[in-house]
């Protein structure tokens, strides 16, 4: 196998916390940095800004910023549970339930776990992290005749896949933290970090050396399930 495959392969969210006492080094900031900077996008736009938070007073106040979690997240989530390894690695789609906490997975449950749930401040989260990566973009632009900027968020997806490569090459965790988009959070993170009212957080990184293993069920389809040879539905031989 290529080492260049190796490391797309073993690539993974770091969903584990992270040693707060192990900063990231401004050598390796840099190069994920630069992997960010040569990422392609549409009409090479170069679509995104990076807000790099190391600093430990900013990181406690974003830490102390409480969400809830929301229903429509918790009826989608269901749609992509698998509740057994087997079911996973039969579906080779999804997640396992047993990330969530019980009643964040049963159908019946669910108003009344959303109902009850208390505010969670994003310090759990956050989970030690010495750094937080914010990935921002202005939804007043888009790529040219893109309707809904569909281009503009592939460029963004590439830019994050650029630097979680990067971060993987060099031995540094990175999870993808999506609920810091969302609104009210979003607003709150804005202030701190005086990012102006017309930019949006695409998604924020997490970034650190993990003090565990991420371990868990990773799945993916085969190629048979998802390449196709000239013609859709027909396979490659
Ligand atoms: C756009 C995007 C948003 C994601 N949001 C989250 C998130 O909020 N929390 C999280 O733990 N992982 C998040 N992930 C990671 C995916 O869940 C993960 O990539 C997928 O389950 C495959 O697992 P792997 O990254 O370990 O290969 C996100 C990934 C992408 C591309």
């Amino acid at each position: 196998m290529s080492d260049f495959l190796k490391i797309i392969q073993e690539r993974q969210s770091a969903r584990v916390p992270f040693d707060p006492k192990c900063p990231v080094s401004k050598e390796d900031l840099n190069q994920i940095l630069e992997a960010a900077r040569w990422t392609p996008t549409a009409h090479n736009m170069q679509n995104f800004e990076i807000i790099v938070v190391d600093d430990k007073e900013v990181l406690e106040r974003i830490g102390h910023i409480k969400s809830r979690i929301s229903e429509e997240f918790l009826r989608e989530n269901y749609e992509q549970l698998s509740f057994s390894r087997e079911e996973l690695l039969k579906k080779k789609t999804g997640i396992l339930g047993s990330m969530f906490p019980p009643d964040w997975v049963d159908p019946a449950k669910i108003s009344e776990a959303v109902k009850n749930a208390m505010p969670m401040p994003l310090t759990q989260s956050v989970r030690g992290s010495p750094m937080l990566l914010f990935v921002v973009y202005d939804p007043r632009k888009r790529a040219p005749a893109s309707h809904g900027d569909t281009l503009g968020f592939m460029s963004l997806g590439c830019a994050m896949e650029n630097m979680w490569l990067m971060a993987q090459s060099l031995g540094i965790g990175l999870q993808i933290l999506s609920s810091f988009s969302a609104s009210p959070v979003e607003s709150e993170i804005k202030k701190i970090l005086c990012i102006p009212e017309y930019l949006r957080i695409a998604y924020t990184c997490r970034l650190g050396y993990p003090t565990g293993s991420s371990k868990y069920l990773r799945v993916r389809r085969d190629l048979e399930d998802f390449v196709y040879h000239n013609c859709f539905g027909k396979a490659m031989l």
